[in-house]
């Protein structure tokens, strides 16, 4: 029967075949994370321009992961890129595409309109058995999945910046995921060489959930008085053993991605006084100081 465990098991779709819509910084991760490890991959993005870019990325980035892996073997070092990059194509039409995916793993824009057009297109090309995954950080799953006849084969599959080097993935799981899909999922991140972990579907799963709070009370630390940015990361980093502090954290992930996030969350919990704009970052972000990526945030970078 359907409840059996056995039959469950031996239902599970095991996924060789991915295509990943969005070709931008984390879609090029997932891309070469699954090119290397044996899975044939189709690579969507909106233009021919962007994917050349995406794809110089890919090699550039794959280059620095084979000398690590192969130090002073260069013939094994080439070889792995040169399969690597055979296991990846690219296209600018996911529709015609995704007849042959087992998964498709969506890294598009984080707009829930523009997430949901896609699927309810691609709902209608994909095959029956094909799993569809969203890597979205601040959007329900179930909102995304709402806009396809597959709830029962959707789930969120949620990776970390960067991707070649980041070891977790959150796998979540909507009230309407079934556990074969779920299974296959955790079984697909696994054969990555990543660590899955199981979450419900609710804002921030477990990392962003805890990050982006404490990184808003540390703004606000900063913000009354209590201590200068450059101290608080200190603390953090010798103190709590993090690799950077708020501050840094902040300005790599991205002054207007960070706001985005805990907006959206303010929304929807108006009363959760972790979820509290701040002021200081709205102020920063308008000023289009967004970290890193516009060479100043809450520090300067040359
Ligand atoms: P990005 O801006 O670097 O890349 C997005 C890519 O999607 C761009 O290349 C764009 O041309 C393409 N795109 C946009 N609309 C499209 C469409 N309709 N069809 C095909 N391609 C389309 O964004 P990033 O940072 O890679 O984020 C993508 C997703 O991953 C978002 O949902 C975000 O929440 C999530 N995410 C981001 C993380 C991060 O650290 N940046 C971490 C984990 C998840």
């Amino acid at each position: 029967s359907a409840s059996d465990p056995a039959t469950a098991t031996a239902k599970k779709i095991v996924i060789k075949q991915v295509t990943v819509i969005g070709g931008g910084l984390m879609g090029s991760g997932i891309v070469q994370v699954a090119a290397a490890t044996g899975h044939t991959v189709v690579l969507v993005d909106q233009t021919e321009e962007i994917l050349k870019k995406s794809r110089k990325g890919i090699e550039d980035s794959l280059k620095r992961v084979a000398k690590k892996m192969f130090a002073d073997k260069p013939e094994a070092s080439s070889q792995f890129i040169e399969k690597t990059l055979k296991n990846i194509t690219v296209s600018t039409d996911p529709a015609s595409v995704v007849h042959s995916a087992d998964l498709v793993v969506e890294a598009i824009v984080e707009n829930l309109d523009v997430k949901n057009e896609l699927f309810n297109r691609l709902d209608k090309f994909a095959p029956e058995h094909t799993i569809f995954a969203s890597n979205t950080s601040s959007l329900p799953i179930t909102q995304i999945a709402n806009s396809t006849s597959r709830q029962d084969r959707f789930g969120g599959l949620h990776f970390f910046n960067p991707v070649p080097m980041m070891k977790l993935v959150e796998v979540i799981k909507t009230p309407m995921t079934s556990q074969k899909t779920f299974d296959s999922l955790m079984d697909f991140s696994k054969a990555l060489g990543k660590t899955p972990v199981v979450c419900q579907d609710t804002p921030g799963f477990v990392v962003n959930r805890l990050l982006v709070p404490y990184m808003l009370e540390a703004v606000r630390l900063y913000e009354k008085g209590h201590a200068s940015k450059e101290d608080i990361d200190v603390a953090m980093k010798l103190g709590a053993g993090y690799p950077m502090g708020p501050f840094e954290l902040l300005d790599y992930v991205g002054l207007d991605t960070s706001k985005f996030i805990i907006d959206g969350w303010h929304k929807g919990d108006p009363d959760n006084p972790l979820f509290a704009p701040s002021p200081l970052l709205d102020k920063l972000v308008e000023e289009k100081k967004l970290g890193r990526k516009t060479g100043e945030g809450f520090y300067k970078y040359h």
